[in-house]
């Protein structure tokens, strides 16, 4: 399939490594120059480093937190490579409380890091999209938003929840124009997030109430991401994507039968 790729500029918030890395890697490999960005310059000269063999990459180390810093990264892109086609808001983190309630720190982190990176990522995007008659938005959210995590990463799921909307609400606004606003909704994925995060126990458990059995690779997220902010998709907007191996069905317990073995699963 031609993904209408080839010379277009596309951001990745939050690449150094995991989901936005194997993101960053799947534009370069459609053709396309890229900007990454993460907080520690060192893992982002690493990674530049090796994106740097399939293509053009530029980096910059900046905490997605802080508007400024985000609005800046945008104009140095913009002027940098001409345009902007494709953004990817992928900064997120788990954001666990240490005891019953969330602390005021505890808080601002989830909130700053899933919810308002991506809004001020949007924004970042508008400012030069709307410039050049239209590009595409590419928030990630989680599965969290479907399924809670409740009593450990709680306000994970809802600031995920708030992420879809975010999608959806952008997607009106910007449609006028030319602005495709859309969201991915990854699984489980084999990434340093979940391996310092999630016990392997827990892990194992989950692949169990997944109908593929297995957590995703990254590029598995990937592709699709990279799919949904190309040409291929060009009548797709608003539209949350899940791919989760088909976990959140599970949570149906009769959902998966064993023909062979006569059994549910
Ligand atoms: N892995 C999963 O199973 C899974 C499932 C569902 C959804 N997700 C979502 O997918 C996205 C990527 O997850 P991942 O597992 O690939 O995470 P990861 O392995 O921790 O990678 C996160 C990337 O974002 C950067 N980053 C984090 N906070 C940042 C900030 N404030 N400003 C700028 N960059 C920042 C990190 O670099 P620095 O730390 O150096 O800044 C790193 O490059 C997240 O939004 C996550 O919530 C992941």
């Amino acid at each position: 399939m031609e993904l209408g790729l080839l010379n277009k500029v596309a951001v990745v918030m939050g690449a150094s490594k995991g989901i936005g890395y194997a993101i960053a890697e799947e534009f370069l490999k459609e053709g396309c120059k890229v900007a990454i960005t993460a907080r520690r310059e060192s893992e982002l000269i690493q990674a530049s480093g090796e994106l740097s063999k399939l293509g053009e990459v530029y980096y910059k180390a900046l905490d997605a937190t802080r508007e400024n810093p985000v609005y800046d990264f945008a104009k140095d892109v913009s002027e940098r490579f001409g345009a902007i086609h494709c953004w990817v808001n992928n900064v997120g983190a788990t954001g666990k409380k240490a005891g019953e309630e969330y602390s005021q720190p505890e808080l601002d982190f989830v909130v700053d890091t899933c919810f308002k990176s991506a809004v001020y990522g949007c924004q970042a995007a508008f400012r030069y999209m709307k410039r050049q008659g239209g590009g595409t938005i590419v928030n990630i959210s989680s599965l969290a938003a479907r399924c809670p995590s409740a009593g450990r990463s709680t306000l994970y799921g809802p600031m995920k929840a708030a992420v879809v909307n975010l999608t959806n609400t952008m997607a009106g606004e910007y449609c006028a124009y030319g602005i495709r606003v859309l969201c991915v909704m990854p699984g489980f994925t084999q990434t340093p997030l979940v391996r310092s995060n999630i016990s392997q126990e827990e892990l194992e458990y989950n692949c169990k109430g997944t109908l593929l059995r297995r957590l995703a690779e990254p590029e598995e997220i990937a592709k699709p991401v990279v799919f949904l902010a190309s040409e291929a998709a060009s009548y797709i907007t608003a539209t949350t994507l899940e791919v989760s191996g088909g976990r959140s069905v599970t949570l149906n317990p009769s959902y998966s039968y064993d023909k062979k073995n006569g059994a549910y699963i």
